[in-house]
């Protein structure tokens, strides 16, 4: 990670660097590049740096120099920062990587246009690449853009619908929103390296499932992190997703169960009163006790196993194929 990381930067550093000075202020403050003040924070989480990494080893899995996917992580980093800005507004969450979201620190309308700032300069960068397979990968960002925004949309309609009965979203229609809103984006990570990297169709595809695999699998990671994590340590307020209604993996397959407990929780979680403080501890020790928590350990193993076995039945090159390999694994493991 810190390899791709430090492969990746100096031309992160100059897209942002092209930005206007002011949304690049913002954009240098959600990167964990510098403070509000636009003074370098040395301290500042930059995030895990997982979907540059993708792409990378989607490179040199297929037999392709790392350098040549520079533009791809380049625009995924971009595109998940954007993502980040947005969907802090979208679910009016205050914190992020342990600091007041963008939102917070500067305003919404100024968030907005950050994210804005920061999804144009993506697909640009994208698109200025050299080669014979730009237009194939802008192709394909805009097609993973298109996704994220149909899983965001799910995801914020699904904050309506009820937690049981005829209109309760079903975990095959919470799998469908978490591919979009996050497997695309990993997905993409790891095929554009492969794109740019000028592999084969078939093996594009494959990298493609692999991400979107691993994105289901994060996403249930992220779910139980939401609920039972440190926010000292998630560096994201803890219980907001049940707060504010959020249709998540191990409230919804405790709910399907059924019996007293997933009972008990309907109850609850459909009085109108709000899921805060104690009343959220009661409604997370509710799911845990009906299963939930487990399950979702169970349906991120599952989806991570997939995105395993992809790997292992793709033709790539070996030592990128054993990074990918562990990188998969450890983002079972993650804690934040
Ligand atoms: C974020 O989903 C997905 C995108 C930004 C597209 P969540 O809302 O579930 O993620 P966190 O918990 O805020 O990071
Ligand atoms: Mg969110
Ligand atoms: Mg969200």
């Amino acid at each position: 990670m810190a390899r791709c990381r430090a492969l990746v930067r100096p031309a992160l550093v100059e897209a942002v660097g092209r930005l206007h000075p002011w949304t690049g202020e913002m954009a240098a403050y959600a990167l964990g590049w510098a403070d509000p003040a636009g003074t370098p924070d040395p301290t500042g989480s930059e995030g895990k740096g997982v979907r540059q990494a993708l792409a990378l080893l989607g490179a040199e899995a297929v037999g392709a120099d790392g350098a040549e996917a520079v533009p791809g992580a380049v625009a995924v980093e971009l595109v998940h920062t954007f993502s980040l800005l947005h969907d802090d507004i979208m679910d009016a969450d205050a914190l992020r990587r342990q600091r007041p979201a963008v939102w917070k620190e500067y305003g919404t309308g100024p968030a907005v246009l950050a994210g804005d700032a920061l999804l144009a300069q993506a697909v640009a960068v994208l698109a200025e690449a050299p080669g014979r397979h730009t237009g194939a990968a802008v192709r394909r960002l805009c097609g993973t853009l298109n996704d994220l925004v149909s899983g965001q949309a799910e995801d914020l309609r699904f904050e309506d619908r009820p937690w049981h009965g005829p209109g309760a979203v079903s975990p095959d229609q919470y799998r469908s929103m978490a591919e979009h809103k996050t497997g695309a984006l990993l997905g993409c990570a790891l095929a554009l390296g492969a794109v740019l990297g000028g592999a084969p169709d078939r093996t594009v595809t494959a990298l493609d499932r692999a991400g979107r695999h691993l994105g289901l699998a994060f996403q249930a990671v992220d779910d139980v992190l939401g609920i039972w994590g440190d926010p000292a340590v998630t560096g994201k307020p803890v219980h907001a997703d049940l707060r504010r209604g959020k249709k998540t993996y191990p409230v919804l397959v405790a709910l399907a169960g059924g019996g007293e407990v997933a009972h008990e929780l309907v109850t609850l979680l459909s009085s109108g009163r709000p899921v805060d403080g104690e009343a959220a501890e009661l409604v997370a020790a509710l799911v845990e006790e009906a299963g939930g928590r487990a399950a979702t350990r169970d349906e991120a193993r599952r989806h991570l196993d997939a995105a395993r076995r992809v790997l292992r039945e793709t033709p790539l090159e070996p030592t990128a194929a054993r990074r990918l390999d562990a990188l998969f694994a450890h983002l079972l493991d993650r804690t934040w």
